[in-house]
C-alpha cells in the first residue's frame, strides 16, 4: 500500500488501523470510513434488539446489548471504526438531571433555567451512572477485529446545554440563547460543569479502551461569531487540554456542525486533531483551508444514501476526489437517517474501499 506522510509522521506507521493513521496526518491510498449513527434504526437487527431491551436508555446501559449493537454495522459493512453505542445525553443524566426518551418525540429533560440549579450539577459524581458504558468499551476492545478502531464520544458542552436548558430538542433555542446572552457568567456555570464532566468521562472512556474520541457539537451553527467562540471553541479546547493531561496522545475529532466559515477558527483554536464537516462545507475550501491544518472527516449528505444509483455514486466520488489526497476520513455530514436502505450503505462501503488516491492523482 502506498502511503506518503504529509504533515507529520504517524505514531504508528504501518499500523493496521487506518483511522489512527489518517488522524495522525498520514495520507493513505484509500481513506478509512465510518458513519455517524452507523448503529441504529435503519438496521432490522437493531430494531429487534431495541424491542427486546424495552427502551433506548436500557440499551445504552446494558453492556452486553450495547456491545452487540455497536458490532452490528461492523459485521455487515466492515467499517474501519466502531463507535460506542450510547448517547450524548447520558452526561446530564449522570450529573443528576432527569432524562427520558419518548417514542417519536425524542429526549425529554427537566429544564434547567437558573443559576442555583447549575450550582447543584454534580460533574464529580458521573462515574457511578456511567460505569456500564466503560464496561461496554472494555468488551468491545476484546471483540473487535484488529484493524477496527474503537471510537468513544461525548456531546460538546454547548449542544448538551441546549438540551438541558430547553428541556429537549428545540427549533429556536430561545431559552438557552437568552440565558447565554443576558447572563453569560451564570450560564458559564452550566458550561464549566459540562467541561469538567465531559473531559473526565472521555478520559475514563480512553482508559476503558476507546482509541479516538469525537465531540459532537450538533448545534454549533446557531450562534453568532463571538458566542460561537465562547461557547463552542473555548469549551472544546478546555476539554482537549484536560483530557490530554491524562491521555496525552489520544486523537480528538471535533464536529461543530453548521459552523460555516467558523470552521477555520475552530480548526485553528479548538485543539482538535481532526474536524468533522457537515455537508454544506465547500470541498475545495475544506481541502485548501482546513485540510492544510488538520485531518478532515465527512461529509456526504445522508439523504444521498436514500437515492443510490448514479446520483449517490457521483457525490461519493466527488468527495473522495476532493479530499482523498490528504489526511481524510470518509463519513457522512450528519447521522444516517432511519429510512436508509442497508444495501445503499453496502454500496458506499464498496466505493470507498475501491478508491485509489494514486489513480485519482494521476487521472
Ligand atoms: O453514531 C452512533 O452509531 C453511536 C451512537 C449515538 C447515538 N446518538 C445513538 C442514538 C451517538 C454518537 C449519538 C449522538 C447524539 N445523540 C447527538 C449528536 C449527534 C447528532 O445526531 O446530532 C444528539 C443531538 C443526540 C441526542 C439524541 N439522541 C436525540 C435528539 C435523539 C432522538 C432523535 C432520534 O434520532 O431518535 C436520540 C436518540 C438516539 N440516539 C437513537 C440512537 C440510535 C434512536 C433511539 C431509538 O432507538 O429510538
Amino acid at each position: 500500500m502506498e502511503n506518503r506522510p504529509t504533515t507529520h509522521q504517524s505514531d504508528n506507521p504501518g499500523s493496521e488501523k487506518l483511522l489512527l493513521r489518517a488522524l495522525a496526518g498520514e495520507r493513505l491510498s484509500r481513506p478509512p470510513f465510518w458513519l455517524m449513527r452507523q448503529a441504529g434504526r435503519y438496521l432490522p437487527e437493531y430494531r429487534q434488539l431495541r424491542q427486546q431491551a424495552g427502551s433506548f436508555l436500557e440499551l445504552c446501559y446494558d453492556p452486553a446489548l450495547a456491545t452487540e449493537v455497536t458490532l452490528q454495522p461492523i459485521r455487515r459493512f466492515a467499517m474501519d471504526a466502531a463507535i460506542l453505542f450510547a448517547d450524548i445525553l447520558l452526561v446530564p443524566q449522570a450529573m443528576g438531571r432527569s432524562l427520558t426518551f419518548r417514542e417519536g418525540e425524542g429526549p425529554v429533560l427537566e429544564p434547567l433555567r437558573r443559576r442555583d440549579e447549575a450550582a447543584r450539577l454534580r460533574p464529580e459524581a458521573i462515574h457511578d451512572t456511567l460505569a456500564p458504558v466503560y464496561e461496554t468499551l472494555r468488551r468491545l476492545r476484546v471483540e473487535l477485529p484488529p484493524a477496527v478502531t474503537l471510537i468513544g464520544f461525548a456531546g460538546a458542552p454547548w449542544t448538551v446545554a441546549t438540551y438541558m436548558v430547553e428541556g429537549g430538542s428545540s427549533r429556536d433555542f430561545a431559552n438557552v440563547k437568552r440565558w447565554a446572552f443576558e447572563d453569560p457568567d451564570g450560564f458559564s456555570g452550566v458550561i464549566d460543569a459540562l467541561v469538567e464532566a465531559t473531559a473526565d468521562y472521555l478520559a475514563a472512556q480512553v482508559t476503558a479502551g476507546a482509541e479516538v474520541v469525537q465531540l459532537f457539537d450538533t448545534w454549533a451553527g446557531v450562534l453568532p461569531e463571538r458566542d460561537f467562540e465562547r461557547w463552542c471553541v473555548q469549551p472544546v479546547r478546555a476539554i482537549a487540554e484536560r483530557l490530554r493531561s491524562v491521555h496525552p496522545d489520544v486523537p480528538i475529532i471535533g464536529f461543530p456542525r453548521g459552523a460555516g466559515a467558523g470552521y477555520a477558527g475552530y480548526v485553528a483554536a479548538a485543539g482538535v486533531d481532526a474536524v468533522g464537516l457537515d455537508w454544506t462545507v465547500p470541498l475545495a475550501w475544506a481541502r485548501d483551508v482546513l485540510q492544510a491544518q488538520a485531518a478532515v472527516q465527512g461529509n456526504l449528505d445522508p439523504r444521498y444514501l436514500l437515492v443510490r444509483g448514479a446520483a449517490m455514486e457521483a457525490e461519493i466520488e466527488r468527495i473522495l476526489a476532493a479530499l482523498g489526497g490528504g489526511p481524510f476520513v470518509f463519513n457522512l455530514g450528519h447521522g444516517i437517517v432511519p429510512e436508509t436502505p442497508p444495501e445503499h450503505v453496502a454500496r458506499l462501503a464498496e466505493l470507498v474501499r475501491g478508491f485509489d488516491a494514486g489513480d485519482a492523482a494521476r487521472s
